[in-house]
Formats: C-alpha cells, sequence, structure tokens
C-alpha cells in the first residue's frame, strides 16, 4: 500500500525530495506545452501549506536543449523557485541550508548525472541525504528504474505525491472495466505495444488498432502500404486477426512521392470472405509510391459508431504522422471521445451508468491540448510510455518502490 503526502503528520521545517516529471515540449526555450507541470501545481502548494521546505528534482531529454532553465522559469510564475545547476557542490549545499519553509529550490536535469540512469546507489543515496522525506510525483518516468525513482526510497520514508494518486486511482479502473469497454491505440513502434493488444483482446470488447501500428496489420493481410512506416518483425499478428475484437481503419489518408494527399479505402470483406484477406478494389488500392500518413475519413464515422456505445474508452497514440502536418484525424477522434464522455448520474436513488473516458500520450494530449478538450475527458493521463506499461503489468517499478 502507498503512503500519500496527506497522511504524513507534521511536515513543518522538514525538507521533502520532489521527483516530478517536468519533461515537457520546449521552443526557443519557452515552455509549448504547460499541462504535465500544471498538474503538480497542487502537490507543491499542498508542501508549502504544510510549511515544508521544497526540492523538486527532475529530468529532460530529447529537448532543444538538456536543461530544467524554461521549466523553472514558467514554475517561477506561480511562486518563487530557486534554481541550482549543480548537485553536491558547496552552492547547492548553501542553497539547501538556506532554504525557508514553504520555499522551492530546483536542482537541473538529474540526467546529467550517470548516475541517475545507472541506478547507481551512490547517487540515490547522495540526493536523500539532502532531504527528510521522498515524494514521488512523477508517474510518467515511474516506468523507469532509475536512481531517483527506486534508488532513493530506499534511503527515505517515502510517499506518492497527489498526481501520483489521481494516475493509479484513475487507470486502475481499466482493469475492471464497465462494457462495452474499447481500447484505441494509436502511435508506431508494434514491438512495445504488442502485450498490451494481447492483454486487453481479452479484456476489451473492442481494440482499435490506428496510427502506424495499422501498417503492420494492412502488410500482414497481404494489403501494398508503399513507403509507409512498418515495425519490422513478426509480432503473431496472424493469429490476433483471428481475433473478432480486433479493428483496424478501413481507410487511410495517403501522401504520393509528389506530395499530392488522397483518401484510400479497403474495401470490407463479404460475409463469405471474412477469413480471407480484405479484398480491396483496383482504385483503393495504396501504390508503391504512396506513404500511409493518417486514417481516413470513414474510419472516424465507424470508430464514432463503437465509441458512441461503449461505457469505458481507453486512447493512446496518434492516428496521422504528426511531423508530416497530419493531425486532423487525431484531432477528429479527440472531439468523438470527448462528446461521447458522460459522468454516472445519480436521480431517485438510480445510478444512471456514464461513459469513462481515459486518454494519454504526448502527441494524444497536444491534440487535445489545441482543442481546449482538457476538461471533457474522465481522466487525462500525463503518462505516455508510463501509461502504456502500467496499463500491461498493473503496477510500475516508482510504484513497488514506494508501496516497499
Ligand atoms: C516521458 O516524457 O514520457 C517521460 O518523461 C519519460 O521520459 P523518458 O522516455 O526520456 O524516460
Amino acid at each position: 500500500m502507498i503512503k500519500y503526502i496527506d497522511e504524513i503528520k507534521d511536515l513543518k521545517g522538514k525538507k521533502v525530495l520532489l521527483r516530478l516529471d517536468l519533461n515537457v515540449p520546449i521552443e526557443n526555450g519557452v515552455v509549448t506545452d504547460t499541462y504535465r507541470i500544471e498538474r503538480v501545481i497542487e502537490t507543491i502548494d499542498f508542501l508549502r501549506s504544510e510549511e515544508a521546505q521544497i526540492i523538486i528534482i527532475s529530468h529532460c531529454e530529447g529537448k532543444e536543449s538538456e536543461t530544467l532553465a524554461p521549466m523553472w522559469r514558467y514554475l517561477n510564475g506561480y511562486f518563487p523557485v530557486q534554481f541550482s545547476e549543480t548537485y553536491f557542490t558547496p552552492e547547492a549545499f548553501d542553497k539547501l541550508l538556506k532554504l525557508e519553509n514553504r520555499g522551492v529550490l530546483m536542482f537541473e536535469n538529474l540526467r546529467n548525472n550517470p548516475g541517475e540512469k545507472e541506478n547507481d546507489l551512490d547517487f540515490a543515496k547522495k540526493l536523500a541525504q539532502m532531504a527528510d522525506i521522498y515524494v514521488n510525483d512523477a508517474f510518467g518516468v515511474s516506468h523507469r528504474k532509475h536512481a531517483s525513482i527506486v534508488g532513493v526510497p530506499q534511503f527515505l520514508p517515502h510517499y506518492g505525491g497527489l498526481l501520483m494518486f489521481q494516475e493509479i486511482e484513475h487507470l486502475s479502473k481499466v482493469f475492471h472495466p464497465v462494457h462495452p469497454f474499447i481500447f484505441i491505440l494509436g502511435g508506431a513502434k508494434f514491438e512495445t505495444k504488442m502485450p498490451l493488444i494481447k492483454k486487453y483482446l481479452e479484456s476489451a470488447d473492442c481494440v482499435f488498432i490506428g496510427g502506424a501500428l495499422a501498417n503492420n496489420i494492412f502488410k500482414e493481410k497481404g494489403f501494398e502500404v508503399g513507403t509507409s512506416l512498418i515495425s519490422e518483425g513478426e509480432f503473431g499478428i496472424k493469429k490476433m486477426l483471428q481475433n473478432p475484437k480486433l479493428s483496424f481503419p478501413v481507410d487511410v489518408t495517403v501522401l504520393k512521392s509528389n506530395g499530392s494527399v488522397s483518401f484510400k479505402g479497403f474495401k470490407k470483406p463479404s460475409a463469405s470472405s471474412a477469413d480471407s484477406p480484405m479484398r480491396r478494389e483496383k482504385s483503393d488500392q495504396v501504390e508503391k509510391d504512396e506513404c500511409i500518413v493518417d486514417a481516413g475519413p470513414e474510419t472516424i464515422i465507424q470508430l464514432k459508431k463503437i465509441i458512441d456505445n461503449a461505457k469505458t474508452i481507453v486512447w493512446n497514440g496518434p492516428f496521422g504522422n504528426f511531423e508530416k502536418g497530419f493531425g486532423d484525424k487525431t484531432e477528429q477522434l479527440a472531439e468523438v471521445i470527448a462528446n461521447a464522455t458522460r459522468p454516472t448520474e445519480q436521480s431517485f436513488g438510480r445510478a444512471s451508468q456514464g461513459t469513462v473516458s481515459i486518454v494519454g500520450g504526448g502527441d494524444t494530449l497536444a491534440s487535445i491540448n489545441k482543442l481546449g478538450l482538457n476538461d471533457k475527458f474522465s481522466f487525462i493521463s500525463t503518462g505516455g510510455g508510463a501509461m502504456l506499461d502500467y496499463l500491461v503489468n498493473e503496477t510500475l517499478p516508482g510504484i513497488e518502490a514506494l508501496e516497499k
């Protein structure tokens, strides 16, 4: 059982080492998607209201530069935050010593220290020595066995933060879903999504595979996929295709090598040919010089029918190639799911079952944000890979470390 921060007695004057996931998109030194940061403000506010001294540690990677300075500047708009560029130096210790109750000190990118990713126990111990209590509110990186996630809790009393609580509370509903339950998966890399697909083909009523993942299915069915992105490997797709719960796009958007865009349909099999590869009209075929870059319009119409009938909807991963500018089917899907979401309502002592929607994943969140739909879903997970791993394994290394 995880203990959460609201169970800690007497935080006044205690140094709290707060692990956050502030790995957010940056452009020209400015945070362009603040969603993940906003979700941890509640935890910091809580710790400040209890007069704790807060030490924030986080990572970032793959950004225009490997610094947390933009995230620090953004947080500084909420409350005063000091910044330490170095760890374990006289300057850093000085800042730690001068930290006051309600004060916040943020350290530079954890991954500047090789010990972080190596889960070096000496590094974890040194981090732990900076504080009295450790709090993990970094669900989004809790699938990593890194020092600040699984090492530090071995040396300090440890607790989950308020965001960690919400993530576990909402995502675990997927393990006991109200039916009909549709699981929608987009993005790429079949190899990483395979365990998820297998698991939810058992518990969901429909597993819909979109994005570049669907290209592997088209290929397995013998369709021409042109120059589309394919995950190399076999993955047991042939067997999966026999499962009637598995569904995928009926049409796609293709980009020709000359830059023109069109929609290509895949003709549905007749009842008698359900087990044989789908047949296509000649005019519907994807050609050798074409690249599948998104789902097609008919796919969204068909998917809407399933979604409107569902009581549990889980979605992770985009349908289109965002880098090439194909985000519109992902956005349409976001709107369809948002409109289908309904709270459970009580009237005259009777509950009318609502529709729960749980969504997550980087590009998925970008679409939701762009459309201003943030409040329309039952829950938005701040995890990308962490959400997927949690949905497969029903736990994460960072969660297990808090339970010990
Ligand atoms: C994420 O953005 O998904 C998390 O911050 C984890 O980042 P990582 O994949 O670099 O470990």
